[in-house]
């Protein structure tokens, strides 16, 4: 644990990219009532509610539901994918189709539980026909990820596939060149991994044994990102 004023320039840091956030949602005023005051959870309250009936690009057209995210507030450990499929659009939960049940495993094999970390996508709403998202989409999009990440903060994160690595590291790197290793995303360490849905459509050995070694990398990150 670091001294009080690293907690309190901590705080203030906090305090600063969550009030970016909302002047860039357009928010010109705060109520400063108990439910806005409360924690991560209260925080992402506000944006799921913020983020309700969202016409700010064009995905909204073909989407059916919104998938925000999903998992527990105080997560340390926070997983984006690149956006929804057919399958989470219908349920509106993230990584619920056969990819997600893959990824549940990964996790699962170096003893994390998907209770335990928030899941989200870089995208909230179906691309149509699982295109990559666009430009325009994922600059309309970045306020609530940028919200989500100041409300949960989280001790890691994982990226899941090339999309949502090269998008969050601001680079053109191939995944192959990304993963297995641990990247610097702000003051929060970064772990680049296959998608899952790319690890189902290529099943062979030597995919799965690196998305093995970078499993047990996150694990090893997250334990010592925990003090553990
Ligand atoms: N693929 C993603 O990138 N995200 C999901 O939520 C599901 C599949």
């Amino acid at each position: 644990m670091g001294a009080p004023a690293d907690h309190l320039a901590e705080a203030f840091h906090g305090l600063a990219d969550h009030l970016r956030f909302l002047q860039a949602l357009g928010v010109k005023e705060l109520p400063l009532s108990r439910e806005y005051l409360a924690g991560p959870g209260g925080g992402l309250r506000r944006l799921e509610q913020a983020i309700e009936g969202c016409t700010r690009c064009k995905l909204c057209r073909g989407r059916r539901t919104i998938v925000f995210g999903s998992g527990p507030a105080e997560a340390g450990l926070m997983l984006i994918g690149e956006g929804p499929g057919e399958e989470e659009d219908r349920q509106g939960k993230p990584f619920v189709g056969r990819a997600g049940q893959l990824l549940t495993r990964m996790l699962e094999s170096v003893g994390i539980s998907r209770d335990e970390v928030y899941i989200t996508n870089i995208v909230k709403c179906r691309p149509p026909g699982n295109r990559n998202p666009e430009p325009d989409e994922i600059a309309a999009c970045a306020p609530f990820l940028d919200g989500q990440l100041a409300a949960i903060r989280p001790r890691i994160v994982c990226a899941l596939g090339t999309f949502a690595a090269q998008t969050l590291l601001r680079t053109r790197e191939p995944i192959g060149k990304l993963r297995g290793r641990v990247h610097a995303f702000g003051a929060i360490p970064l772990i680049p991994t296959f998608h899952p849905a790319f690890l189902l459509r290529n099943p062979g050995p030597q995919y799965r044994r690196l998305a093995w070694e970078d499993m047990k990398l996150l694990r090893r990150e997250y334990d010592r990102a925990r003090g553990g």
